[in-house]
């Protein structure tokens, strides 16, 4: 069994859903936990000590160990004040999963400004500077795992969603960023984009994904990938309904000539639409640019 006793967990938007499924998976399995949540609506307005209060003391009820965080990820201060909690606890920070999200759907013609910044403060700027606090912490230490929460809107697209899949593909920047910063330090960085039945949802997926889509099935692989024994970093995975799959972003071999202009690049349009045999990162592109 993967067990995380002495490791020290800060899980950002625990109060309810994914959150909160994986606060309970690791303390279960022994981690301290900071169960962080501001307890708004899920837009993002106001704010309540209810849900981050009660699923800690689900946890000390339980035998573990948590403690309840009400801070704002989308402030430097929140975030600060959600990694001093850690410390002040239980001395340390080894896993941060940034999991806080907040919803503002509209169609592009009609998204204001408001929706498209709110959004993104709570899903990119929350994860950047809940990482970023811990991170000081975790070089000291040696060692760190973060996970953050992407999503099949972010990697593909999705009608409505403008501010939401712009943050949620920023967070697959940041995060293979994270891992190669990180790797000196042995600090792992992964991301997931799960489905599951939450109140995010409910309203969204058909009722019969009420059984299969649990969040359980996702933190089944958010605590694999925040385990010691885990080793890639810098990755990204599908995940829901107890499937798990590798996303990757590739580039195509690519077409190349002295003579690029808008009329060959129409005539080898083929080529340069071909996907195999794909480039997977920025120095291999390069290479081939050469
Ligand atoms: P949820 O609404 O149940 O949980 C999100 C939690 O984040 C809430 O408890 C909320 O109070 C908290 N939160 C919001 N803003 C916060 C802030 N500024 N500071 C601290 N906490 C804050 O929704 P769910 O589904 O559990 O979402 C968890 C994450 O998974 C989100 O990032 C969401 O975008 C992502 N996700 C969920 C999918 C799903 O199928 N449920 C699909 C793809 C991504």
């Amino acid at each position: 069994m993967l067990r995380f006793d002495d490791r020290v967990a800060i899980i950002t938007g625990a109060g309810h859903g994914l959150g909160r499924s994986h606060a309970l998976l690791l303390a279960e399995r022994g981690a301290k936990v900071v169960v962080n949540d501001l307890g708004g609506a899920l837009d993002g307005t106001g704010a309540s000590t209810g849900p981050a209060a009660e699923v800690a003391e689900l946890i000390t009820k339980n035998g573990g160990q948590a403690i309840a965080s009400t801070d704002n990820v989308a402030t430097p201060e929140g975030a600060r004040a959600i990694v001093k909690s850690a410390v002040d606890a239980f001395g340390k920070v080894d896993i941060v999963i940034n999991n806080a999200g907040i919803l503002r759907d509209k169609s592009l013609g009609k998204m204001t400004v408001e929706d498209f910044d709110n959004v993104l403060a709570v899903h990119v700027r929350g994860s950047f500077l809940v990482s970023q606090a811990a991170y000081p912490h975790m070089k000291e230490a040696g060692y760190g795992r973060v996970v953050n929460t992407s999503s099949p809107a972010g990697l593909f697209g999705n009608f409505g969603q403008a501010n939401y899949s712009t943050a949620k593909m920023g967070l697959v920047g940041l995060t293979k960023t994270i891992g190669i910063e990180g790797a000196r330090n042995g600090i792992k960085a992964n991301a997931i984009a799960p489905i599951a039945w939450t109140r995010m949802t409910e309203a969204l997926l058909p009722a019969e994904f009420e059984a299969k889509f649990t969040p359980e099935r996702i933190s089944a692989l958010v605590a694999y990938l925040v385990h010691e024994s885990c080793e890639v970093s810098g990755e990204v995975f599908s995940v829901g309904g107890g499937r798990v799959a590798r996303v990757f972003v590739a580039e195509g071999p690519g077409w190349k000539t002295d003579d690029l202009t808008p009329e060959t690049i129409a005539d080898h349009w083929d080529e340069v639409m071909a996907e195999q045999p794909y480039v997977q990162s920025a120095t291999e592109s390069m290479q081939r640019m050469l």
